[in-house]
């Protein structure tokens, strides 16, 4: 018997296809330990937010189930957009995705946080999103000048926005480890996840042990630190043709991006590449046939300098700015 077209097709998608691995997060959901990053801080000039739609689309029949937005991204609906092809192409069903937005520093009050999430849902076309995430622990007013909205009034909207069953899990980004204990010391429901960055040049070993021992799970932002597309001129080695990096690559058949990638993963930190290539996305994910050894995480985790790719200055005066050591 010939198989049918569809049937073709769909033995195709999965020989091509990489699934990512899931994780327990502290509140019983699991979480697929890669995602795509759909932040337009690398963006090309001549990269359209349209284009966010296609990579979506292009990350999921590449395997991803794991997409990263935010509200501040302005790209919520072209990611709701790609999700929407993905599903009615019957690439997968909602309920085998997880898609995580950010409440962005404007909206801080307790009372603002549900109606900004219900926002950035109509613009996904989604009824819950899987995770939901304070962006910054700092606020600002909606002229961009600094608030002082204790984040701790934050948590309590981001607990309403779970009981009302909008976010299955709830989380923070950018939380440095003190602002984490005063969370978990003053709230009934913990954050399951803090995403903050890390790469080869901001390790954060301190921080991430930290989460660990408390069972939240660390997401990995700007993966790649230096290592491509950014200005390079100031900035810190490795970068991409680093010889130990390559030597790396070379011994796993992979390329110096990936193992920046698997560098994350072999530390339980879940990697949010950004791509709208399909090669790159595609490769991206392409990291769960090897692994490395205890010693070339060390290698790597010597490249620290506690440098930030992203680093909000402007944001110093705020009681709750977070990077006051590094
Ligand atoms: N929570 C936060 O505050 C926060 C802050 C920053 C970022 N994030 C999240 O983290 C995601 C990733 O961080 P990021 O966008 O700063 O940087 P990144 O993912 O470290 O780097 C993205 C850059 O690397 C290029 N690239 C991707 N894959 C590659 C590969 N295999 N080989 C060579 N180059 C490759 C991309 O270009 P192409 O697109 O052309 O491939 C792009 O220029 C964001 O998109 C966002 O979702 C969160
Ligand atoms: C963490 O943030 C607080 C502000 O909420 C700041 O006072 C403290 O210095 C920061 N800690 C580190 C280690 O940067």
């Amino acid at each position: 018997m010939y198989p049918t077209l569809a049937a073709f097709v769909l033995l195709f998608h999965i020989s091509t296809a990489v699934l990512a691995p899931t994780v327990l997060l502290n509140d019983g959901h699991r979480i697929p330990v890669v995602a795509l990053g759909t932040g337009r801080g690398t963006a090309k000039e001549s990269e359209s937010v349209d284009q966010v739609r296609q990579a979506v689309y292009w990350a999921i029949q590449a395997g991803y189930r794991h997409i990263d937005t935010a509200a501040i991204y302005f790209d919520e609906e072209q990611v709701g957009e790609g999700i929407a092809k993905a599903i009615a192409d019957k690439l997968v069903t909602r309920d085998e995705l997880f898609i995580t937005t950010k409440l962005w520093n404007d909206k801080h009050r307790t009372e603002q946080v549900v109606p900004a999430l219900r926002e950035s849902l109509k613009k996904l076309g989604l009824d819950y999103v899987d995770l939901y995430l304070i962006h910054f622990p700092v606020s600002t007013k909606e002229d961009d000048t600094l608030d002082d909205v204790d984040y701790l009034d934050t948590w309590k909207g981001m607990e309403q926005a779970k009981q009302l069953g909008l976010a299955r899990s709830i989380g923070v980004s950018n939380f440095n480890a003190s602002q984490i204990n005063r969370i978990v010391q003053n709230s009934k429901i913990w954050p399951a996840v803090n995403e903050i960055e890390v790469n080869p040049t901001l390790t954060q070993e301190d921080l991430i042990s930290y989460l660990q021992s408390l069972r939240i799970v660390p997401m990995g932002y700007s993966p790649f630190g230096f290592l491509v597309s950014r200005k390079t001129e100031n900035a810190p080695p490795p970068r991409a043709d680093d010889p130990a990096l390559v030597k790396m690559a070379q011994k796993y058949g992979k390329t110096t991006s990936q193992i920046a990638l698997r560098y994350l993963i072999d530390r339980g930190v879940i990697p949010i590449p950004k791509s709208t290539n399909q090669q790159r996305i595609a490769q991206n994910i392409d990291i769960f046939d090897f692994s490395l050894t205890k010693d070339e995480v060390n290698t790597i985790n010597k490249f620290n300098k506690n440098v930030r790719v992203i680093n909000p200055v402007d944001w110093k005066a705020s009681p709750y700015y977070p990077f006051g050591e590094y």
